[in-house]
């Protein structure tokens, strides 16, 4: 198999959070994530998996060591550089969907776009090829208020790819649904990440789906113990 250009890479990335006592919430995290690797991140609550993804996603900033991405120093950035590239780059879903509740499914998934400066068609266009994608063709006209909990959540999946991020990340995206309909989401970002070529880096409390990832990243205290 030939080497993949790692799309993300850590050198020693470490974040303290400083209240009274030094507390080493990253600790001297090494790693390297190649493009289109499909990659999970367990570990017992506290362990550190949230700062992980929050520093990959650039919504928060290292106390030492370096970030690349995509083959640059994010560490050396200004936020004015950081914030264009969380906004090409990254596409994000968490635990609860976050959507706007008096938007429709369409709108809501068609409002990153227009933020952006799609046009109205095309963001339209996009929005709906990425509902039917994630098995929504019939309900995109529903506000959250009248879709399910999975259902929802496949919007939010289609509103964080909305924008074709070369990553997406999701912090526990299936943590507040049943077991069936995790184990749903977590096939439909398997299938998107085969046929999209995006990366995927998906924090999950469930070893069976963590075992659905082409790598598991395992984090006890704030270190990397195996990333195999
Ligand atoms: N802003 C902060 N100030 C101080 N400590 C923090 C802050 N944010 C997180 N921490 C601490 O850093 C550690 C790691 O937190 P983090 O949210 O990354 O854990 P996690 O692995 O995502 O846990 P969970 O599974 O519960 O979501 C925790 O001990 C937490 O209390
Ligand atoms: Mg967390």
């Amino acid at each position: 198999m030939t080497e993949k250009t790692p799309i993300i890479e850590l050198r020693n990335l470490t974040k303290i959070y400083q209240d009274g006592v030094e507390f080493r919430a990253l600790d001297d995290a090494c790693l390297r994530i190649e493009k289109g690797e499909f990659v999970s991140i367990v570990g017992p609550s506290g362990s550190g998996k949230s700062t992980l993804m929050h520093l990959i996603g650039l919504l928060d900033t290292p106390s030492s060591g370096t970030l690349l991405i995509d083959e640059q120093d994010v560490t050396e950035m200004s936020d004015k550089e950081r914030s264009e590239m969380r906004n090409r780059m990254l596409g994000f879903i968490f635990q609860y969907h976050h959507l706007l509740p008096d938007f429709t499914a369409l709108e809501n998934v068609m409002m990153p776009l227009l933020i952006a400066g799609t046009g109205k068609k095309e963001a339209k266009e996009v929005a709906e090829k990425l509902l039917t994608e994630v098995g929504l063709k019939d309900r995109m006209d529903h506000k959250p208020g009248e879709l399910s909990g999975g259902q929802n959540q496949r919007v939010a999946v289609a509103r964080a790819l909305s924008g074709s991020p070369a990553i997406v990340l999701g912090d526990e995206p299936t943590g507040n649904l049943d077991t069936k309909t995790g184990d749903m989401i977590y096939e439909l970002l398997r299938k998107l990440n085969r046929e999209h070529d995006q990366t995927f880096i998906v924090v999950t409390h469930n070893e069976d789906l963590a075992g659905k990832a082409d790598r598991i990243i395992r984090l006890v205290d704030g270190k990397i113990i195996s990333s195999a």
